[in-house]
């Protein structure tokens, strides 16, 4: 969406900090020991004390309030009797309503002491995040975005998911731009507006660059990469994108 009146942004940065305090504390309590089913309960309660609507269960049907993706999982994880270990990388998607507006955020995180590489990936992705953050201004390409995204995995060694994108916003889950690369797509010639709502999210890979679907016909796996994403909702405007999930 385009957010125009002052309606839009109050309501768009009141969904942005409600999913926001959903995934934060998911996070504090992601310790070994918890099953992600049981994580995901606290994020329903949560919901409902904010009077918000997760967006994957009420758009899609996915049998969960979040996502939670685990090692090999990239996204649309769906939460279970999966028990977390130390040393797990985890990924937290939240995404929700409230009053008719939609915001998206999601991390990817590292259980206690793990493998450096995979804490590499996560801090990776938030450098990919600030550099694709910079090139999101109103006149600018899209496609600045997801060349910077993938310039700043490649300095590190890594790469980018490339079938995995951000996307349009704010009055659905999902709407126009459908797509925002975490590549430099040269046939992507659209221009970013003020006021424009996006979901930016970079996913880094250490090396496979597709993800493919599970047979539970939701979750996103690699063969044999790990994968970090992290992902905000952002409005934005000529003084600077403003991020309404931090
Ligand atoms: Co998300
Ligand atoms: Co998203």
């Amino acid at each position: 969406m385009i957010a125009k009146t002052e309606e839009d942004f109050k309501s768009l940065k009141e969904i942005g900090k409600i999913v926001a305090s959903i995934r934060d504390e998911m996070v504090r309590q992601t310790k070994p020991g918890i099953t992600t089913k049981e994580l995901d309960d606290i994020a329903g309660e949560l919901f409902e004390k904010a009077g918000a609507i997760s967006a994957p269960k009420g758009e899609y049907d996915f049998p969960g309030f979040t996502c939670i993706s685990v090692n090999d999982e990239v996204a649309h994880g769906i939460p279970g009797h999966r028990v977390i270990q130390e040393g797990d990388l985890v990924n937290i998607d939240v995404s929700g309503s409230k009053n008719g507006y939609f915001a998206d955020t999601g991390i990817s995180f590292v259980v206690g002491e793990g493998k450096d590489i995979l804490q590499k990936i996560c801090d990776v992705a938030k450098l990919a995040f600030e550099a694709g953050l910079k090139k999101a201004r109103p006149g600018a390409k899209k496609s600045g975005i997801g060349k910077a995204v993938h310039q700043t995995a490649r300095q590190h060694g890594l790469t980018v998911i490339k079938n995995l994108t951000g996307h349009g916003i704010g009055r659905r889950i999902h709407e126009a731009p459908d797509h925002v690369y975490n590549y430099y797509e040269p046939w992507d010639d659209e221009l970013l507006k003020e006021g424009m709502v996006i979901a930016f999210e970079p996913f880094i890979s250490t090396d496979e660059e597709e993800v493919f679907q599970k047979d539970d016909d939701w979750t996103y796996a690699t063969e044999k990469s790990f994968v970090a994403q992290i992902e905000h909702t952002l409005i934005l405007t000529k003084d600077g994108p403003i991020i309404i999930t931090l």
